[in-house]
């Protein structure tokens, strides 16, 4: 459920683009900034502030890799195992980090700190296998570049 802010917050938004449809994006940011998620009543209450559909809001929702629509973890780790990752070892990657983890791909550890998921393109081909962590690429992955990270991000979650 959206906040009275948030609310405000995307109305504001809207004025600032041409038609709603445009603000599709930013508004689910701004849905998204509360609990690091949105759920089926977030997505009904930005369409109905935009006019625009359920099933449309949910399109461009489920679309994109840095929306989320379920909870994430502090690290939230994202995959990429499309064709290139695929052919320079994203899979073996994948499996490395749910054992290192301690979850399947799609889940999260109890503690909340790591997600796991795998996504398509991050659009970084040429420099694959390919990862981000929240916002941040980590390309031209190896084992031991995806030791090193884990063990980095293990002694900042402490
Ligand atoms: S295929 Fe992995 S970044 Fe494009």
């Amino acid at each position: 459920m959206l906040s009275i802010k948030q609310k405000d917050d995307i109305r504001k938004k809207a004025k600032e683009f041409p038609g709603h449809r445009s603000v599709s994006l930013p508004a689910l940011y701004i849905a998204q900034s509360g609990k690091g998620y949105i759920d089926r009543k977030d997505i009904e209450e930005i369409a109905g502030i935009l006019s625009i559909s359920y099933a449309e809001l949910y399109g461009i929702a489920s679309f994109y890799n840095l929306i989320h629509r379920k909870p994430i973890g502090k690290f939230h780790i994202q995959v990429c195992t499309n064709i290139s990752c695929s052919l320079l070892g994203a899979e073996h990657l994948l499996t490395r980090l749910e054992k290192k983890l301690g979850i399947r791909e799609g889940g999260a550890t109890a503690d909340g700190i790591f997600s796991l998921e795998s996504v398509e393109c991050l659009g970084s081909c040429d420099k694959a296998p390919v990862m981000m962590i929240n916002e941040k690429f980590h390309e031209a992955l190896t084992e031991k570049k995806l030791s090193r990270i884990l063990a980095s991000l293990k002694e900042k979650a402490e």
